[in-house]
């Protein structure tokens, strides 16, 4: 991939992992007088123009959360609408999977969608399992059903007691380290039951902007602000 500019940030060791919570579609297409399925989309397209921004600077895992185990809770056309494109970007992904370097691992409990989008997700992450740059997508994800989920396994494996080494392998992201930076968009300081268990040391970055406003230049000022903070890790 080429950039038409050099960034104003390279990315090193201190930033493998980036974490988002993309947020505030709805409100987006709200102040355009269009329904929230349109800021969906546009969000989409964000989506992209991120990951391959993220990708270029040199990030080389990242973990979006694109649908909770809470959106459930929203109308039936707009949770068929995010998971509609979440669909389609499947097909993108895997349509132009010589093209790209992106891994693509789906954390959360999958057995409650559709037989053909299981499919589907089992096969993108099976065809894309050699490539570099790791791309975690959440869906139906929740930290709490995640933990939950992590501690039956455990139990069903025969455990009686378990260290945070075993509940860390027994996570949905057990392939990658904890993320150095969370990032929310659209302006709530709040965790919304996203990476609980891994969120632990993660550096915390809360923007006002809209997620289908956000432009490659803020992320080079989120990086930027990141490299300025001193992580203790509970030391001194
Ligand atoms: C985030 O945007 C996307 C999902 C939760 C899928 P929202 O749809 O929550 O947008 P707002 O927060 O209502 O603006
Ligand atoms: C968090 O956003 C979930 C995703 C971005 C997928 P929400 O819009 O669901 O969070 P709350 O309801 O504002 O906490
Ligand atoms: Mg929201």
């Amino acid at each position: 991939m080429f950039l038409k500019k050099k960034p104003a940030v390279t990315v090193d060791a201190r930033l493998k992992h980036i974490a988002f919570i993309m947020d505030g579609n709805g409100r987006w297409a709200k102040k355009r007088s269009m329904p929230r399925e349109y800021g969906h989309i546009s969000g989409a397209k964000t989506f992209k123009t991120i990951i391959r921004y993220c990708g270029d600077i040199g990030i080389r895992m990242i973990t979006v959360y694109a649908f909770s185990t809470e959106n459930w809770k929203r109308p039936k056309e707009e949770v068929d609408a995010i998971l509609k494109l979440l669909s389609d970007y499947i097909d993108d992904a895997e349509a132009s999977m010589d093209e790209n370097n992106i891994r693509l691992v789906f954390l959360g409990d999958k057995s409650i969608f559709p037989p053909e989008l299981r499919d589907k997700i089992d096969h993108v992450e099976n065809i894309s399992k050699d490539k570099e740059l790791l791309l975690n997508i959440a869906l139906n994800y929740g930290g709490r059903a995640e933990i939950t989920h992590a501690c039956n396994t455990l139990m069903a494996s025969g455990r009686t007691s378990v260290c945070e080494e075993d509940l860390s392998a027994a996570m949905y992201t057990s392939h990658c380290p904890d993320p150095d930076l969370i990032v929310r968009t659209g302006g709530d300081k709040r965790i919304s039951n996203f990476l609980l268990w891994q969120a632990a040391y993660a550096e915390l970055y809360f923007t006002d902007t809209l997620w289908p406003d956000l432009k490659p230049a803020e992320i080079d000022k989120i990086v930027a602000d990141f490299y300025g903070r001193k992580r203790r890790f509970g030391g001194i």
